[in-house]
């Protein structure tokens, strides 16, 4: 694995998930075709009504950026098998929707000036393709084997290969690939995964691609990351004790497509504890947002891309560039670190009193909060007498907001 390539990734900590397709019509998640039993003639017809005319990339790139996201992760195709690109391997593509320009052009132009990173998402699961070959997470599966016998696998991923050759031979500068997924039902001899990264990385030498070319990831990891999902790990992402750059992706209500009944959002705080914590263990955080059919981002998600702007303006220099501390931090709270002697100590909420930090007495040469820079005091006059030697007590001078940073320097 050449590192260099993941230099840009571990430093983002921070991306944006988009999961934009038909399925944004029905508007009940991007597994609505599975989930309703629908027959794809029923299911193409939103293809045909696909418009969004309120799609506006600038404006989500600069939401995202402002937010703290520094790369894009974007659903080229989900398992739907429809195309948000204008793909020379099908008809079931964006360009033949009344909309009739290629979206991920679009896209990849906003988000490319406005800064981020460029990660497309691809879906292996093809629930339309002839000669896809059915798991029981396919809609055929039900229907018995009779239903789609006669399937070459071969034929699947020579359109596989052709669509991924497109994507990173007609959009420029492409960072990150993200496929999905192999299910445990599935060998990664579906795809034949070695001439696929083959081709993938000679026509991107810098591209870094995920690890779901396999279920399993041992006896052999296919790709450069790790993605667990919709849960911060007990530690960094590992295979047999070997960590690995990683990142975890999360919803921000319960679906990944658009679901207009869905308006259960997690809370900003809940979203910005998690990416400290997945910092502060090494990883980063893929948060989503599933625009719908007219190309507006959920309200709710909106306003807590706006609540995290808030703290970014404030706080970014505590995640970008940063990772694990060296250091064990106060019980219950949580470092983040960037260099040998610059730690951020994140408070999620205001603490009871005084906070004990151990193994740092001696070797501070300042505590500030982060939000305004006032200094926080070191206290040796009292309150010592239980401490071990290594420890030392600070108290924050005046009340604390939740998601409070103080930024320690060390000597
Ligand atoms: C799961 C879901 C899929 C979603 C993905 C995001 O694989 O099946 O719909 O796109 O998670 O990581």
């Amino acid at each position: 694995m050449n590192k260099d390539r993941l230099e840009w990734f571990k430093s983002a900590r921070f991306g944006l998930f988009i999961h934009w397709g038909i399925y944004s019509i029905p508007a009940q998640g991007e597994w609505v075709l599975f989930q309703n039993d629908w027959n794809y003639s029923y299911y193409e017809q939103f293809a045909s009504r696909f418009n969004p005319v309120d799609f506006k990339p600038e404006k989500w790139a600069e939401l995202a950026w402002n937010a703290g996201m520094r790369y894009v992760v974007f659903t080229t195709k989900h398992h739907d098998g429809f195309c948000m690109f204008d793909s020379k391997a099908t008809d079931f593509k964006i360009t033949n929707t009344p909309y009739g320009k290629d979206i991920l052009a679009e896209l990849i132009k906003a988000f490319r000036a406005r800064g981020l990173k460029i990660g497309l998402y691809h879906s292996l699961v093809d629930w339309r393709h002839p000669h896809y070959v059915p798991d029981a997470e396919h809609p055929l599966w039900k229907k018995g084997e009779e239903a789609f016998k006669g399937r070459d696998r071969s034929i699947y991923r020579e359109y596989l290969y052709r669509q991924v050759r497109q994507l990173l031979s007609d959009y420029g500068k492409i960072d990150l690939l993200f496929f999905d997924y192999t299910s445990k039902y599935k060998t990664p001899d579906e795809w034949e995964p070695e001439p696929l990264l083959k081709m993938i990385y000679e026509l991107q030498p810098e591209i870094i691609v995920n690890d779901r070319l396999s279920y399993w990831k041992t006896p052999k990891l296919y790709g450069d990351y790790l993605t667990p999902e919709i849960c911060v790990p007990n530690a960094a992402a590992s295979i047999d004790g070997v960590e690995y750059p990683w990142e975890t992706c999360a919803t921000m209500n319960g679906h990944w497509g658009y679901c207009s009944e869905d308006k259960n959002f997690k809370s900003p705080q809940t979203i910005l504890e998690s990416l400290v914590k997945c910092v502060s263990l090494n990883g980063n955080l893929l948060l989503n947002i599933g625009p719908d059919a007219l190309g507006r981002i959920p309200e709710g998600s909106v306003s807590i891309m706006k609540e995290l702007a808030k703290w970014m303006n404030q706080h970014s220099e505590s995640i970008h560039g940063a990772g694990r501390s060296e250091l064990p931090a106060p019980y219950g709270l949580h470092y983040t670190q960037k260099d040998k002697k610059t730690i951020y100590l994140h408070i999620f909420t205001p603490p009871m009193g005084d906070i004990i930090l151990p193994e740092l007495n001696g070797k501070i040469k300042s505590i500030e909060l982060l939000s305004d820079h006032s200094e926080t005091q070191q206290i040796t006059h009292w309150g010592m007498e239980l401490l071990d030697k290594k420890e030392l007590r600070i108290r924050p001078h005046k009340t604390l907001e939740p998601m409070s940073v103080l930024k320690i320097i060390l000597h």
